[in-house]
């Protein structure tokens, strides 16, 4: 029965969607991209470098990764969930104001320095800022190889096809027009 299992396993096996390695090298575990800053020029002012089992493919199965996070001066990462990871955040340096919100809704936020640590649980909704008038930078820890993000107005305003105006109108308490502007905005 057991040679019957090993003869009939496919050459390209995968677990989770991705490849299990049948022969590796070095560079199946390695990443150099998290060395520089990404750039910030965009609207939201912030950009999220990940460093997952899509950039390092010895991740797989390993349940951790991690991500850069750099800030332009009141930049933000918006409000999102990774939906197999809770995140434990090190600042690098600047100064960030975050925040997750609890399914009791609660929103617990604080201030965080250079150096200091900040924890977002697993699913929950949450968000950064630099509220400081210099870049801020920081590296998380994801307990997955692949945390997944969910970024909520681009889930809801963005999605294709588009989730109906009148769900969104409802949901928000606005009219149809004010969400077609959100839409329009968030397309761009
Ligand atoms: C952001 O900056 C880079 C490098 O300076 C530049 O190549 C890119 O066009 C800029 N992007 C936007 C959206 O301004």
């Amino acid at each position: 029965m057991i040679s019957y299992l090993l003869l009939s396993i496919p050459t390209a096996v995968k677990m989770n969607g991705f490849a299990c390695l049948p022969s590796f090298t070095a560079s199946d575990f390695f990443f150099g991209g998290l060395a520089k800053p990404g750039l910030t020029n965009n609207s939201l002012g912030s950009v999220v470098t990940p460093a997952n089992v899509m950039q390092i493919p010895g991740l797989n199965t390993l349940g951790v990764s991690m991500a850069r996070i750099d800030f332009a001066p009141g930049g933000l990462n918006p409000p999102h969930t990774h939906p197999r990871a809770s995140e434990i955040l090190f600042l690098l340096s600047g100064q960030l104001d975050v925040g997750f919100i609890t399914t009791a809704n609660v929103l617990v936020t604080m201030t965080i320095c250079e150096g200091q640590i900040f924890t977002f649980p697993k699913g929950l909704v949450h968000f950064q800022q630099n509220n400081g008038n210099v870049p801020a930078v920081a590296i998380s820890g994801l307990n997955s190889q692949n945390p997944g993000v969910q970024v909520i107005a681009k889930s809801l305003f963005a999605a294709t096809p588009p989730v109906s105006d009148n769900v969104l109108a409802r949901a928000f308490q606005i009219d149809t027009q004010e969400v077609d502007e959100i839409k329009s905005k968030l397309a761009a």
